[in-house]
């Protein structure tokens, strides 16, 4: 199915909706160009857990850790990576098996790093300036 997202704000507000059902080892991949909006669903994700930290794109080989909410998020951005081992480098494993939430920007470079049960949340830009959001599978 697909939703129509207008805005930025509705943006956040659905990855805000996605946090009431997150547990513990939920990994969201994120797919969409730059601009997208996968940053704003991803602080709505934080926001929703209960964490009030800003958010931010984590640069080159880093992951930015979002505690004290009811969940930690580990959040990955494989915009400026170009190999699968430069994500195991930063520890990708590792926070796979940590309690918590996963979600990684750009997912879609490295589909064989995302374990099975993934949620894959595509975003596409359409002509009136909002976006199409859709979950597969
Ligand atoms: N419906 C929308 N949803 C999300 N972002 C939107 C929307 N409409 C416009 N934007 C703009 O698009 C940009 C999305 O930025 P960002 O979330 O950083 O994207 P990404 O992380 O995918 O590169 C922001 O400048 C935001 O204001
Ligand atoms: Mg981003």
């Amino acid at each position: 199915m697909h939703n129509h997202i207008p805005t930025p704000e509705a943006m956040q507000a659905h990855g805000r909706g996605f946090a009431e059902r997150a547990v513990d080892g939920t990994v969201i991949a994120l797919v969409g160009d730059l601009g997208a909006g996968k940053t704003h669903w991803t602080k709505g994700l934080v926001a929703g857990l209960g964490c009030d930290a800003e958010v931010t794109s984590p640069t080159f080989g880093l992951v930015h850790e979002y505690t004290g909410g009811r969940l930690p998020v580990f959040h990955f951005d494989f915009h400026r990576i170009d190999t699968p081992e430069e994500v195991l480098a930063i520890g990708w494993d590792e926070y796979i098996d940590r309690e918590g939430v996963v979600v990684a920007e750009w997912a879609g470079k490295f589909p064989a790093l995302m374990p099975y049960g993934t949620h894959w949340i595509h975003i596409e830009a359409t002509e009136d300036g909002g976006r199409l959001l859709w979950k597969n599978p």
